[in-house]
């Protein structure tokens, strides 16, 4: 059974050192969050896990690591000057602003007030400066999604790799959002980071691709450890789809503040493509938007028959990597009652997302030859590569493991006096809290086998 509480996660994250509020000593920041030493082991893993799907085991898609800073006329032409906005209102009572669409019963959600202007629209976006003059024109934008480098680097990844349709453009990192009401952790927040992928295909088998994208993406989560039952398939309806998308299924999690997106899959046709490409009265394409006269590239691809210019359709399934973190430490989060009446609490998390992959631990902190000998086992298990290994040297046994139970390390590995005469340890296992005496020489494979299963 997943965590009961937004609270028990959020406790678990500051006490072991998952997540921490920003700048806390100055009071924070609003909706921003640092990862801290076991939560940037989590979301690295995560994002390996989701490169590795989207690209190393694919042939059909390339990777990507754009600039964060946008020139501002690529959201111009995209839509998201206009459109990437929350409607906002106003409590004339206590003077807090928020979505209109997160208040009930028209009441301001801090005093209950129906005393709230109308709606108007709040444009997500965050402007910067760009070099010394800063005046109304050197303005530029923090992408506010990855995707629209992916779209601007198209011909160059094209022309780079010689691909040709389906393929598609793979692309993790930052993306920011002047969120009107960030909130419930880091599920809504200004600064967060997005695992996206451009699929670009033939207009036509453009809904073929998009529903073997949902398929291929739920199989995803549930390999990160996420129940199937948790998460439901929601059908976007067509009045709340983004400018761009012909159509859109959402992956809803049940997080325990309750059942919210997760990851999106959109249909976004031609329109991003079609929108960056030169004019096309002066280029022959026929893309849906296209009244663009200060690009200067062809976003298109030639059918090798009829030679005619296309401009793909594009399929994009795009998840966030702090709902993905927040998604699997709520389904791995676990409290037990053991058989001596004590509780536990175990973070079940896969293997290849554990922070650490393995504690070692010697069972006495001052003898210098279990703790060297320690080392040297650490050492060795380190150059796997498979993840990081901590030698816990605390001379406390329960206590090292219950600590690694609560931040989900597979396995601790305990050496002692024995050790030395026979080159036995003992491994024991998160989930079964089984112990069992293992030559150190097959302590390799056993890691191995756990991890790349
Ligand atoms: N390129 C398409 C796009 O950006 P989106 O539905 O706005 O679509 C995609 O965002 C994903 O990014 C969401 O499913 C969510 O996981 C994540 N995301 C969006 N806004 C977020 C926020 N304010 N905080 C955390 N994650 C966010």
């Amino acid at each position: 059974m997943p965590a009961q509480s937004m609270d028990q996660l959020v406790a678990l994250c500051k006490r072991r050192g998952f997540i921490f509020q920003t700048n806390e000593i100055y009071g924070g920041l609003q909706g921003l969050y640092d990862y801290g030493p076991l939560g940037v082991e989590l979301k690295e893993n995560l994002k390996k896990s989701w490169w590795t799907k989207m690209v190393y085991s694919r042939d059909d898609v390339e990777g990507l690591d754009a600039a964060i800073l946008t020139n501002k006329k690529v959201l111009k032409y995209s839509g998201h000057e206009d459109t990437f906005t929350d409607p906002l209102v106003d409590c004339k009572d206590c003077n807090n602003r928020m979505r209109e669409d997160h208040i009930k019963d028209s009441k301001c959600l801090h005093c209950g007030s129906s005393n709230l202007t109308e709606p108007r629209p709040f444009n997500l976006m965050f402007k910067t400066n760009i070099g010394p003059v800063s005046d109304d024109d050197s303005y530029a934008y923090l992408r506010p999604e990855t995707a629209q480098q992916i779209f601007t680097n198209f011909k160059n990844v094209v022309d780079a790799t010689s691909k040709t349709i389906p393929f598609g453009i793979a692309q993790i990192g930052k993306a920011f959002r002047n969120e009107i009401t960030p909130r419930n952790f880091i599920f809504r927040v200004r600064e967060f980071e997005q695992m996206e992928l451009e699929f670009f295909v033939k207009k036509g088998n453009d809904e073929e691709w998009h529903k073997y994208w949902v398929e291929e993406r739920i199989n995803w989560w549930v390999e990160q450890g996420i129940e199937k039952d948790n998460i439901e398939v929601l059908n976007v309806p067509q009045e709340e789809l983004s400018h761009y998308s012909k159509a859109t299924v959402d992956l809803m999690y049940k997080f325990p503040h309750g059942v919210e997106e997760l990851e999106g899959i959109a249909n976004r046709t031609d329109f991003d493509l079609g929108s960056h490409s030169k004019n096309q009265d002066e280029l022959d394409i026929d893309a849906k938007i296209n009244k663009n006269k200060e690009s200067n590239a062809r976003l298109a691809v030639q059918d090798i028959e009829t030679k005619a210019w296309e401009v793909p359709y594009v399929i994009e399934p795009s998840a966030g990597v702090d709902r993905g973190v927040l998604a699997i430490l709520n389904e791995s989060y676990k409290e037990e009652t053991l058989e001596n009446g004590k509780k536990r609490v175990v973070l079940a998390i896969k293997p290849h997302l554990a922070p650490i992959k393995a504690a070692i631990i010697p069972i006495k902190k001052n003898d210098s030859t279990i703790v060297d000998f320690s080392k040297d086992v650490k050492d060795g298990l380190q150059k796997l590569g498979l993840g990081r290994i901590v030698l816990e040297n605390t001379g406390n046994i329960g206590k090292s493991y219950r600590k690694h139970d609560e931040i989900g390390t597979p396995v601790c590995i305990t050496i002692d006096f024995d050790t030395l005469n026979d080159r036995t340890v003992t491994v024991r296992n998160r989930d079964t809290m089984e112990q069992q005496r293992v030559d150190v020489q097959d302590l390799k494979d056993l890691l191995k086998d756990l991890l790349l299963q």
